[in-house]
């Protein structure tokens, strides 16, 4: 049995600060999968077929921003009104082809989720042509229809034209409400006119309004922390995301620190290392949990029942997710798919199929498709468990739980989690790692392979 720090962090007095010594990445994953090539008419077969999903999503990707944010590498397309128009129109084109296929009609979607890039920077027109090709796809009732971006330039014109054509979720980057650290982090806008825009648009009668916060920005001591967790009470919003600040490479922020420098303020050049991040969260954390919000996963919280982050929360489960434009990634019949980002090549792809009059179906674009991961339905009971910070046990095979009951149990000497009857909570140290510890998770199973014999009992656990 090997069992290695990164699998299990160390003990230590102070697991919320050192269980481990950094997050790891984003996300977690393994795949399992291989590349597949599939021949045009095959990918046109695809569009023909009914899907096998019982929940699904659609992810539509708008790769552009008018900024690039000193912490951010999601930027791919710098904005401008004639290029986006383009974009839009052939994406809403191809929406509109897809729609009408019987993979897209052969079983409802739950949710929706239009992300950046900034899309709140297409114009009040593409908003509502995006709802209205949105629309022809069989939603269910009530289905969560997210609009991604920041409140600049989200005028009374778009948002009365989004909330008309169905979007009923507007997730806004709002970061730091601090305008010096706003402005040394490349953001528009100062703090009074946030509070007064999410006051005006949290009064909606059904939407949902949301917000990301960074934690660990350069200039953003844990005084202005606090003031910006104060901020979200003020601003009305319905619910909030807090990301601890990664250090993206090729960011503004990771150019800095190779040459030594921190992309400070003019009254701060504090920035909170690991520890300073993980007291951050935990006053966070904290912060809403003592107001009674409800915590979804580790990193959100929402006010009230308005807020169901179901795009994120299904996104998770690995269910079926139709992508759409440069840069989308999605899968379809249980093939991982990754459109490619660059701008040109997407647009090449659709002029040569309009050209040769095969723009009746939805086009092939460059980019990547993988094997179905054989471990799915398993991997994705891993991440949305530690995710919400309580792995239900029930959920695996009795032989998978003894074999990573080792792991579970250093989980527990090192303070980031709790053995229950049927579960694993994971402690509040336990959620602020919890990637380190799917990451670990994750490479406990590489290391230590569940036996073949066993293999089968761990397939068959229930979806
Ligand atoms: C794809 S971005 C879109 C945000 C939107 N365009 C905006 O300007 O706010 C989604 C979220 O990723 C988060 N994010 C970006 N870079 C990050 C980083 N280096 N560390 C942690 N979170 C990051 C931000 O909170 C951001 O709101
Ligand atoms: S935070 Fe938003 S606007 Fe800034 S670079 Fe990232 S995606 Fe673009």
């Amino acid at each position: 049995m090997i069992l290695t720090p990164t699998m299990t962090g160390i003990t230590s007095p102070d697991p919320l600060q050192h269980a481990f010594k950094v997050k790891s990445a984003p996300h977690a994953g393994r795949s399992g999968s291989r590349p597949v090539f599939l021949k045009p008419e095959q990918w046109q077969q695809w569009w023909q077929q009914p899907s096998q999903a019982t929940e699904r999503a659609l992810y539509i990707h708008i790769p552009f921003c008018r900024k690039r944010c000193t912490f951010c590498n999601f930027f791919e397309n710098g904005t401008n009104p004639q290029r986006i128009n383009r974009y839009m129109q052939r994406l809403t084109e191809q929406l509109k082809i897809a729609a009408d296929t019987p993979l897209a009609q052969s079983r409802p979607f739950n949710t929706v989720y239009v992300g950046g890039g900034t899309p709140t920077d297409i114009s009040s027109d593409e908003v509502k042509r995006l709802g209205e090709a949105i629309s022809r796809f069989p939603l269910i009732d009530n289905a969560e229809v997210t609009l991604e971006g920041r409140l600049n330039g989200f005028d009374d014109d778009k948002w009365h034209n989004a909330t008309e054509n169905g979007f009923n979720r507007f997730s806004f980057g709002v970061q730091s409400f601090d305008t010096q650290v706003r402005q040394a982090a490349g953001r528009f806008d100062d703090k009074d006119y946030l509070l007064t825009r999410l006051n005006q648009l949290s009064l909606h009668p059904s939407a949902s309004i949301v917000i990301d916060l960074i934690f660990g920005l350069p200039g953003q001591t844990m005084e202005i922390w606090q003031q910006d967790l104060q901020a979200v009470i003020d601003s009305g919003v319905h619910g909030i995301d807090l990301y601890q600040l990664i250090g993206l490479s090729g960011t503004r922020i990771d150019h800095a620190r190779e040459k030594g420098k921190i992309l400070g303020t003019a009254l701060s050049e504090y920035q909170a290392d690991s520890q300073a991040r993980a007291n951050m969260y935990a006053t966070g954390a904290n912060h809403f949990e003592s107001l009674n919000w409800q915590r979804l996963s580790s990193c959100h919280w929402r006010r009230d029942s308005r807020e169901r982050s179901v795009y994120n929360s299904l996104a998770k489960s690995g269910i079926e997710i139709l992508p759409f434009g440069a840069g989308a990634g999605g899968s379809i019949h249980g093939h991982g798919c990754m459109n490619g980002r660059d701008l040109k090549q997407w647009h090449l792809t659709h002029d040569e199929a309009d050209a040769a009059g095969t723009l009746t179906a939805p086009v092939q674009v460059p980019g990547m498709l993988m094997s179905p991961n054989p471990a799915a339905k398993l991997d994705a009971i891993f991440k949305r468990g530690l995710d919400s910070g309580r792995l239900d046990l029930n959920l695996l095979a009795k032989d998978m739980t003894l074999h990573l009951m080792p792991l579970f149990k250093a989980w527990q000497t090192n303070g980031l989690a709790k053995l229950e009857t049927s579960s694993l909570a994971l402690t509040l140290a336990g959620r602020f790692w919890n990637v380190n510890m799917q990451t670990g998770l994750f490479e406990f199973l590489s290391e230590n392979p569940f036996v073949a014999s066993q293999e089968p009992a761990a397939q068959s656990i229930a979806s």
